[in-house]
């Protein structure tokens, strides 16, 4: 995927996020609180307001409070734009590189399974796939994208490392570019919080520096994990990746994640596996679907993208691989969206 172009931008985003590592829980602590704009939506504008007028007053004071401003204004502007470019079909991450957003997820596919669904996704214009270290299919994703003759940068792999390698996450690393073999990996989470998951994400960090891993990320962390984590490390995530579907729609963590500039992608979003009948029947997104012409599925991942929820479904089907990609082509009313918000059951259907 594409490296942001605006080298001035990256630049300028390079040089704050390194800031950030010299100061690492000052910092971020800073990023944190900058970034928590719904919640305190007018405080950034009253300290300007406050530190405008005292500039008034004293010569020192207006320089102080001008520098003060200044240090605001960066911070503001250092909060990534994750709208969705419905154009493109991608997102700009925070790491300075576009991601699409929608791919194929290849959780429970192994094998030429998921070497035929990884390439059947390629054949139709998919360029985001995720897998993992716990999927064991990481060597299958790396075949079906190397034997696709599409050039390696047009295509985004997400793999992540699981808890029980965060004992050495350095040799976890090497193992995800090992299996995989594409050169690169463009963006590694942590599957779950757990014991040494800072030092897990540190690991990962030098990686980056190493250009191992172009992006980092983040699976299964929830405001509290969050508020917990950021603190510690250096480099924001780009993404958190959490269950979302019509029946655990998360509308408390979304906003909290994407005000910080860090890009929402849900999985299940089809209920997963045991659940997609009853969502996929379910009447609300049945009646919406046939209104559009459109499938279930397809409803229901229009809907994410709409709430700014990058979407992998799941699936070794052609037709419902390609039946994935057909998003683009209709869009739900505010009054379908709040349809679809009122499913919401606060039911996970996977304990994490
Ligand atoms: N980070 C985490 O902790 C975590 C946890 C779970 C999953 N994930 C990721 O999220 C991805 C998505 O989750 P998932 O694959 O488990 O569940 P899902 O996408 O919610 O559902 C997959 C199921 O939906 C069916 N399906 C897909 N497209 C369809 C369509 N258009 N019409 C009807 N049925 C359709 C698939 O069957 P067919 O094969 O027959 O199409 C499959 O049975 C995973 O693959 C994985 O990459 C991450």
């Amino acid at each position: 995927m594409k490296r942001f172009s605006n080298i001035a931008v990256v630049v300028f985003f390079t040089v704050m996020l390194s800031g950030c590592g010299k100061q690492s829980g000052e910092t971020l602590v800073g990023q944190t609180e900058t970034s928590g704009l719904t919640e305190q939506a007018e405080t950034p504008e009253k300290a300007v307001e406050e530190k405008t007028s005292g500039s008034m007053d004293s010569g020192e004071g207006s320089f102080r409070d001008e520098e003060e401003i200044q240090i605001q204004e960066d911070s503001d502007a250092m909060i990534n734009d994750i709208t969705f470019n419905f154009e493109t079909k991608t997102v700009m991450l925070s790491s300075g590189y576009e991601m699409p957003i929608y791919g194929l997820g290849t959780y429970s596919l192994t094998g030429e399974t998921c070497v035929d669904s990884v390439t059947a996704a390629l054949d139709r214009g998919v360029r985001l796939i995720d897998t993992a270290y716990m999927y064991h299919n990481e060597e299958s994703v790396g075949e079906a994208v190397r034997n696709s003759g599409i050039p390696r940068e047009e295509i985004f792999v997400i793999t992540k490392l699981y808890p029980n390698q965060f004992a050495d996450p350095e040799a976890a690393i090497e193992e995800a570019l090992e299996k995989l073999n594409i050169e690169y990996i463009d963006m590694m989470l942590l599957h779950h919080p757990g014991t040494g998951d800072v030092e897990a994400y540190l690991a990962m960090e030098k990686a980056v520096e190493d250009g191992k891993i172009r992006s980092l990320g983040l699976s299964n962390w929830y405001v509290k994990e969050l508020e917990e984590f950021l603190p510690q490390i250096n480099i924001t995530p780009a993404l958190v990746q959490n269950e979302i579907h019509p029946y655990y729609q998360e509308n408390d963590v979304i906003p909290y994640i994407q005000n910080l500039g860090i890009v929402v992608q849900g999985w299940y979003p089809l209920g997963g596996r045991g659940h997609t009948a009853e969502l996929l029947g379910d009447e609300v997104i049945s009646e919406i679907a046939q209104a559009h012409g459109k499938s279930s599925a397809q409803v229901i991942l229009r809907w994410n993208l709409q709430k700014s929820v990058v979407v992998i479904p799941g699936s070794s089907n052609p037709d419902h691989i390609q039946e994935n990609t057909e998003l683009f082509d209709f869009e739900l009313t505010e009054e379908e969206m709040e349809r679809i918000n009122g499913l919401d059951r606060n039911e996970k259907h996977d304990w994490y």
